[in-house]
């Protein structure tokens, strides 16, 4: 596969929630409409190397990415004004094997959530679980809604939504979807993992440092176990992000 980095030119940049930030970028010549749960590898002024973020909603010329600020990459991107241009190399990795027949259960936890906006129109009535912290962080509600979800969200602390973990509402709900699908962070993910054993399928999207996004550094490489083959060192950035649940060693 050909990488080639673009200029986008940044159409929006909105503050959604506490520290996270709402970015929509446009070019003409994007290479191939994305893939839900693949990512963008965004270039920051200054910066060596560039910075993951998923794409949380795409059409035939522009990305939405939505970013949480944690270091400086994503400080410096939070201050960018519409109108400046960005490099971006997109769209990047393996999505989440979506088909049309099966009734979804797409759960997002915290900075996890956005790859699922995209995911869930890619589906037919998807059962959309949302889980934050605490109200100040909670993003997208109003999108899934419009685009045809389910929606049930929760709060660690109980301050919107249902007072408890994606996981409670999961088991809850289990009968009644075909296939998970899921982001966010890894003991949410193992948890849902070990609830969907045996039961249902579940991918899951991993969330791993990153150098150059595009298999050529092996920052990213984390022990795989493929169910038909032996166990590898896989590159998340190029063999994932999305892995099936059950190829993933959740405790290493
Ligand atoms: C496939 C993928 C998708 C992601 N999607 C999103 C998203 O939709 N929204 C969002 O807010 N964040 C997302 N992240 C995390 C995001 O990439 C980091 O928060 C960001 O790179 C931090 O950069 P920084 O300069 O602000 O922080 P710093 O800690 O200063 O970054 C230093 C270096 O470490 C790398 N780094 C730091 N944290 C991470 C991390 N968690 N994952 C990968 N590299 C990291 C940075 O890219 C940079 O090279 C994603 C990460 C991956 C791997
Ligand atoms: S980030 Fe370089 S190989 Fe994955």
């Amino acid at each position: 596969m050909k990488y080639d980095s673009q200029l986008f030119k940044l159409k929006k940049n909105d503050r959604i929630a506490d520290g996270i930030y709402s970015w929509v970028v446009e070019n003409d010549n994007l290479p191939g409409l994305a893939r839900c749960g693949q990512f963008a590898n965004v270039k920051v002024e200054g910066k060596t190397l560039r910075r993951p973020i998923s794409i949380c909603d795409a059409d035939d010329n522009s990305l939405r990415l939505v970013f949480q600020v944690k270091g400086e990459g994503t400080e410096i991107m939070s201050k960018m004004k519409p109108g400046e241009e960005v490099e971006i190399l997109a769209p990047l990795g393996h999505g989440f094997d979506i088909q049309k027949d099966k009734k979804y259960c797409l759960i997002g936890g915290g900075i996890g959530v956005p790859p699922m906006l995209f995911t869930a129109k890619q589906c037919d009535n998807p059962l959309v679980i949302t889980g934050f912290r605490t109200k100040d962080l909670v993003i997208l509600q109003d999108d899934f809604k419009a685009a045809g979800a389910e929606t049930v969200l929760t709060t660690d602390d109980g301050s919107d939504g249902i007072h408890g973990f994606v996981t409670d509402v999961l088991k809850e709900k289990l009968g009644e979807i075909d296939e998970v699908c899921a982001c966010g962070p890894i003991p949410m993910l193992r948890a849902i993992a070990d609830i969907c054993r045996g039961k249902v399928r579940c991918q899951v999207s991993l969330e791993e440092r990153m150098g150059c996004g595009i298999g050529a550094c092996l920052v990213c490489a984390c022990k795989t176990k493929p169910k038909d083959g032996e166990e590898f060192m896989s590159q998340v950035c190029r063999h994932g992000p999305v892995y099936d649940a059950e190829e993933v060693f959740f405790d290493e």
